[in-house]
């Protein structure tokens, strides 16, 4: 499974880069607000930090808005992927970007029939929000099992980026349902690697190593 970093934020995507195992990165309008730096700007120094798919959010609401607003995002950088809303609106842009050979990635998908509708849209991602189905008491990670086998029963390319992630269990959960991708808030994908039996088993091997004096 790939794993993008969800951040707008240049410290958190710096250091996450520098483990090497960062395949991508996704923002969205709340993001980048809260980082405070001019869109392109933002977009054009996390291009620098990760050699991969940089999620850009359009922030128009008509699809030739967006279409306007995509064009512009994807000429930023070749690796720039456009983001839209799952709205009908998202989905004729998506269908445009498809025919142009832009890559997409729609968002805010709640249900497996959304998902459907953006792979025959051609999106290139779709995005799950597992957390926020979580948060009202639905099945987030039932979603990504309904959309796995929705696409593998009729073929569908898109891909599964499994968003919303909010703990190192969702990730567990993608893994073991096929999702192609999880895209990691900065604390999550600090969490990864964390298990008290690998902390506790390096402590003895490192005492036992001191002690024997070889
Ligand atoms: C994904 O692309 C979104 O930016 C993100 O995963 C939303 O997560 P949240 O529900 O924690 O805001």
């Amino acid at each position: 499974m790939k794993l993008f970093i969800d951040t707008a934020e240049i410290k958190e995507i710096e250091a996450a880069a520098k483990t090497g195992l960062i395949d991508g990165v996704t923002t969205n309008p709340s993001l980048v607000a809260k980082a405070g730096v001019p869109f392109e700007t933002l977009l054009l120094r996390i291009c620098e930090l990760i050699d991969g798919p940089i999620s850009a959010e359009v922030t128009e609401t008509e699809a030739p808005g967006m279409i306007e607003q995509g064009r512009k995002l994807a000429k930023l950088h070749k690796n720039i992927v456009v983001k839209l809303p799952l709205t009908w609106e998202g989905l004729k842009a998506c269908r445009t970007f498809s025919a142009e050979g832009i890559k997409t990635n729609v968002t805010l998908c709640f249900t497996s029939v959304q998902a459907v509708m953006a792979a025959k849209a051609g999106a290139t991602y779709i995005s799950p929000f597992v957390g926020r189905l979580d948060d009202i008491g639905q099945d987030g990670m039932g979603l990504i099992a309904d959309i796995r086998e929705a696409y593998d029963q009729y073929g569908y390319e898109t891909q599964i980026l499994v968003a919303s992630i909010r703990h190192v269990d969702h990730v567990r959960q993608s893994i073991a349902l096929g999702g192609d991708v999880g895209t990691l808030p900065y604390k999550v994908f600090q969490q990864l690697l964390s298990h008290p039996l690998t902390d506790s088993g390096l402590e003895k091997f490192m005492a036992d190593w001191k002690a024997a004096k070889l």
